[in-house]
């Protein structure tokens, strides 16, 4: 098992490790030719590990559904591929400087590098799909990935404004993740020849566990601990983003505003910020943003549990409900 993969509260099954393996494996086969620079920028990102939730969760709803996930493995990880070509893409936009416990590829290669490999690995991703998917997953797969890119605008459209509503945070975290999610579990319901109603169940359950997923990584970067996450803390908001948390709290108490916008100058300046992300974390336990934020993630899995009551019930349906409660008990 990864070292970073979510630590499933059940026992976890053979059958999970097995589609975890055969994902890896596939990721290798995907992305095993080398022609230039671009190709090891890709395997940079994609090799450094990763929770690999999303097409996990394909396979969990194509087993809920009575199936080995194993012969459409190779359709499966495009979900990762494209996942994976987002990031490569959004370390550059927020200058993150590690990703997945390494540096990210932007700094590890150069920028022009990092840019075609995001680019390469989501026509790889399509390209899986075209050799023998059903047409509605490449569809499925090109909307999900609009809406992230309309995500990630909308994101950088309102960065270092403190006015920011909870509401525009949710849309944002809707759009630049839990669409791909609704992709991953749909994925598995399509796969699996299911019905209509059971495809739209599955969906449904992708959604609410990708927003709460979102809300969970927006509690992790004030919380989090740096060496689990492979990640800084206080980024997304020094890097001006307002997420839910802080959206929350700044609703709360607006005199907040001065506090968040005194470390974006700070950063601005190049300042050491510790102590004002600590007197701003402090606040924001005080107005209660945490415990609040976390409310939100609980009825986003409780609306996921009960999307799955449209699955057929059994073990992998149970699974899929210990998937769900991992995902906001997750500290990375
Ligand atoms: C990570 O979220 C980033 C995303 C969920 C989506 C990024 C999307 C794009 C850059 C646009 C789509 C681009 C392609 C190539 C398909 P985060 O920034 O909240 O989390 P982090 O802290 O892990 O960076
Ligand atoms: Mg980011």
């Amino acid at each position: 098992m990864k070292a970073n993969a979510i630590v499933l509260p059940s026992p976890a099954l053979l059958e999970i490790e097995r589609d975890r393996r055969n994902i890896e494996e596939s990721l290798v086969a995907a992305t095993g030719e080398r022609r230039t620079r671009i190709d090891d920028a890709a395997r940079h990102e994609l090799l450094a590990g990763g929770k690999r939730v999303r097409p996990l969760l394909s396979c969990a709803v194509l087993r809920a559904l009575g199936h080995d996930p194993t012969p459409f493995i190779d359709f499966i990880i495009a979900v990762e591929l494209a996942h994976t070509g987002s990031l490569l893409h959004d370390d550059i936009l927020d200058g993150a400087t590690t990703r997945r416990g390494l540096q990210a590829a932007h700094l590890a290669f150069d920028v022009p590098t990092a840019i075609l490999a995001g680019d390469s690995l989501v026509v790889l991703a399509l390209e899986r799909l075209a050799h023998g998917a059903p047409p509605t997953l490449i569809a499925g797969l090109c909307a999900a990935i609009k809406d992230l890119c309309a995500g990630e605008s909308l994101e950088r459209e309102r960065l270092f404004d403190a006015s920011v509503k909870i509401a525009h945070c949710r849309r944002v975290n809707r759009l630049k993740t839990a669409a791909l999610f609704a992709y991953a579990a749909e994925a598995g319901a399509i796969l699996g020849g299911a019905e209509e109603r059971e495809s739209d169940a599955a969906r449904a359950f992708g959604s609410a566990l990708g927003d709460a997923f979102q809300m969970t990584d927006d509690l992790l970067d004030f919380r989090g601990d740096a060496i689990e996450l492979g990640k800084p803390i206080g980024r997304d908001l020094v890097m001006g983003m307002v997420t839910v948390p802080l959206a929350i709290a700044l609703e709360r108490d607006p005199a907040l505003c001065e506090e968040v916008r005194c470390i974006w100058d700070g950063a601005r300046a190049g300042d050491e910020l510790s102590p004002r992300l600590l007197r701003l974390r402090d606040r924001m336990v005080r107005v209660g943003a945490f415990a609040a934020a976390r409310r939100l993630a609980s009825e986003e899995i409780a609306r996921a549990l009960a999307a799955l009551d449209g699955l057929p019930s059994g073990r992998w349906r149970e699974h899929l409900r210990s998937l769900a409660q991992a995902v906001i008990q997750r500290r990375r």
